[in-house]
Order: C-alpha cells, then sequence, then structure tokens
C-alpha cells in the first residue's frame, strides 16, 4: 500500500475515538481505503490536556499550520468556526482532502469551503456532520442525485430525543435526563446547542442544501428547541396518539406561477404513533426521505456519541424502506401544530 499522511486538528470526545480508531484499525482501514492511514499528528491547543482515549504524546503538537503542510488527508474534528475555517481553507489550499465533522462550519461557511476544493480538485468529506453515524450525505449527494427529493423529515439531534423519549416512556423529568444525556456524552459541550435546537438546525442547512442543491443559510432555518414541552404536553399528545419529536423538516415548495423556494424548519413536531420516526428511540437519529422517484426511505442509526461519529460511513447501518402511506389516512401523519414555512428562494 502507498502510505497516505493524516493530519488530525482536534483530540475532543471525537478526536481522541477518531485518533484510536487509526492507531489500532490500520491495518484493517488500509484494506478497504486502498492505501496505509498514517496519523502523522494530532493538533492541539493544550498538549497536556486529559483525553478521552489513551494516546501517545509524541503525536500532539500545537503547531496545526506545520503539520497540515504535508498531509494528505486534514481531519478537522476542532469544531467551532475559527480557527477551524482558516485551517480547512488552509489543508485544501496544500492540498490536502478534508474531512470534517463541523456542523457549525458547514452550515455558515459551506459554500466557502466547497468553492475553494473545487477551485484545486480537493475532497471535502462530511459524513458526521449531519446524522452522526448515518451515512447520509452520499445518498442525498449522489445515489439520489438523477431524483427530486420533495421532504426531509429528520430527528438529527440525539439529545434531544433521549430527553423526550424518556420524558415519553417513563415520565422523566427534564433537568434529569438532559444530566444524563450530559454524562453519556450526547450533548454538545454547551448543551443549549442541542436544547434550543441550533445543532438540529444547522445540520437542517446540510441536509437541505445537499438534498435541493442549493445553498440554505442558517438564518433561513426557522428553529424552536425543545425547552417549552413539559409533562403535560407530552401526555396530551399520547392521548391523542401523537409523540412529540424534535424535527428537521426541509421541503421544496412550488408557487403557483412554478416558482420554486425551500421551507426548512426545526420544531418540536407531534409525530403520528404509526410513523416510523415514531419509533426513534433513544439518542438515535434518522432520516426520512421522499424523493418523487424512490418514494418513501428511512436511514436510521446512532446520533451521538465519541465513537459513532468517528465511525460515520465506516459502519454498516439499516437502510429501510418505509411502509408506503395510506394517502387521506391519519396513518403515520406529521404533524398538527407545524410553525409557518417561511420560503426560502433558491438561486
Ligand atoms: N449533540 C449532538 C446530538 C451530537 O445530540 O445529536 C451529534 O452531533
Amino acid at each position: 500500500y502507498r502510505t497516505l499522511r493524516v493530519a488530525l486538528l482536534g483530540a475532543g470526545a471525537v478526536g481522541s475515538q477518531v485518533a484510536d480508531l487509526l492507531l489500532k484499525h490500520g491495518d484493517e482501514l488500509a484494506d478497504r481505503a486502498g492505501a496505509k492511514l498514517e496519523l502523522a499528528g494530532i493538533a492541539v491547543r493544550n498538549v497536556d490536556s486529559k483525553r478521552d482515549a489513551d494516546l501517545p504524546r509524541e503525536l500532539f503538537t500545537t503547531d496545526a499550520e506545520t503539520l497540515i503542510v504535508g498531509s494528505d488527508i486534514v481531519i478537522e474534528l476542532m469544531g467551532g468556526i475559527e480557527p477551524a475555517r482558516t485551517q480547512v481553507l488552509h489543508a485544501i489550499a496544500s492540498g490536502a482532502d478534508v474531512v470534517t465533522a463541523n456542523k457549525a462550519l458547514l452550515a455558515t461557511h459551506g459554500s466557502e469551503v466547497f468553492e475553494a476544493a473545487d477551485q484545486v480538485g480537493a475532497e471535502v468529506y462530511y459524513e458526521a456532520a449531519a446524522a452522526g453515524a448515518i451515512p447520509i450525505i452520499r445518498p442525498l449527494r449522489d445515489s439520489l442525485a438523477g431524483d427530486r427529493v420533495v421532504r426531509i423529515m429528520g430527528i438529527v439531534n440525539g439529545t434531544t430525543n433521549y430527553i423526550l423519549d424518556r420524558m415519553d416512556t417513563e415520565g422523566a423529568d427534564f433537568a434529569d435526563v438532559l444530566a444524563q444525556a450530559q454524562e453519556l456524552g450526547y450533548a454538545e459541550a454547551d448543551p443549549t446547542a442541542d436544547v434550543e435546537g441550533y445543532d438540529a438546525a444547522q445540520k437542517a442547512a446540510i441536509l437541505a442544501s445537499l438534498a435541493f442543491h442549493t445553498t440554505v443559510p442558517l438564518d433561513a432555518v426557522h428553529r424552536e428547541g425543545i425547552t417549552s414541552v413539559d409533562a403535560t404536553m407530552i401526555e396530551s399528545a399520547r392521548h391523542a396518539g401523537y409523540v412529540i419529536k424534535l424535527l428537521a423538516v426541509c421541503e421544496r415548495l412550488t408557487a403557483e406561477d412554478a416558482s420554486e423556494s425551500i421551507s426548512v424548519r426545526v420544531y418540536p413536531a407531534l409525530v403520528d404513533r404509526s410513523h416510523p420516526l415514531a419509533s426513534v428511540h433513544g439518542a438515535n437519529n434518522a432520516v426520512f426521505v421522499q424523493a418523487e422517484a424512490a418514494g418513501d426511505l428511512m436511514f436510521y442509526g446512532a446520533g451521538a456519541g465519541g465513537v459513532q461519529t468517528a465511525s460515520a460511513g465506516a459502519r454498516r447501518r439499516r437502510v429501510r424502506r418505509a411502509a408506503p402511506h395510506r394517502r387521506g389516512s391519519r396513518r403515520g401523519r406529521v404533524d398538527a401544530c407545524e410553525p409557518p414555512r417561511r420560503a426560502h428562494r433558491t438561486r
């Protein structure tokens, strides 16, 4: 095998697991990738910070710039906009391919990153940026490229699904379950990003941009979190045959004059208990895609957690075709209290 030098930027929960995977399963990865992936170094802010995995100290450096130059693949797992943006652009300019799980970066500077990559013929892989371990980027970008996606409904945040699920199945208290989600490593460093829907909104912008071949800016995404959902609402929903899920709903709208727009909304939705999305429990994610030719597809898998995100794209996941809805029936309905659509004109 030829050897590809891999630079890792960031060694948080996900970064540490990726480093561990590369070091422990290098041979197996080489068989699959057709190249030996050599972890050249890990750029961090502080070499002495405590890590989730036991990693050789000599791999760590605070000099990301030097590490990037001379690397074939740069894996950016720092999160946040800067310095991630500068370093990703630096990696592309130095001729490396980039792997990133950075939702915030792609949701706000995706066009800049992709254009820079196009100019030099570099690849940007971001399978972990939208729905944890579910490989959804390629299906949307490649497999469904000849089809026309009309709607995506996704459970794209594991933390809020875990919280709502435990409130629904056990009558658990919001604050208690949130604390557990943090302990289990599902929640973002600042859990406001999860419970107020910011994380889901970033993922929704990424999914909608891909599915509808356009750029949906983050500020075009309607966002509501789950902090106003209480036990009474969950109970009333149950009595009416629904479960409350935080959904990212991305839709193609066609006006009477045939002009097109896109609507992207994140909000706590009432999902009929017979809909496939209603049976997504715990911190799992699912993306329900409706396309003109393919019909209804559902992608399901682990949503949150370091190892799951690290594995994004590398593990086998279930892809199942959902049962077709009976038109006009209440079966499988989403949803009875949706916020108004705000059209984002496509270019
Ligand atoms: N905090 C995120 C979640 C992690 O709960 O889904 C994965 O992006």
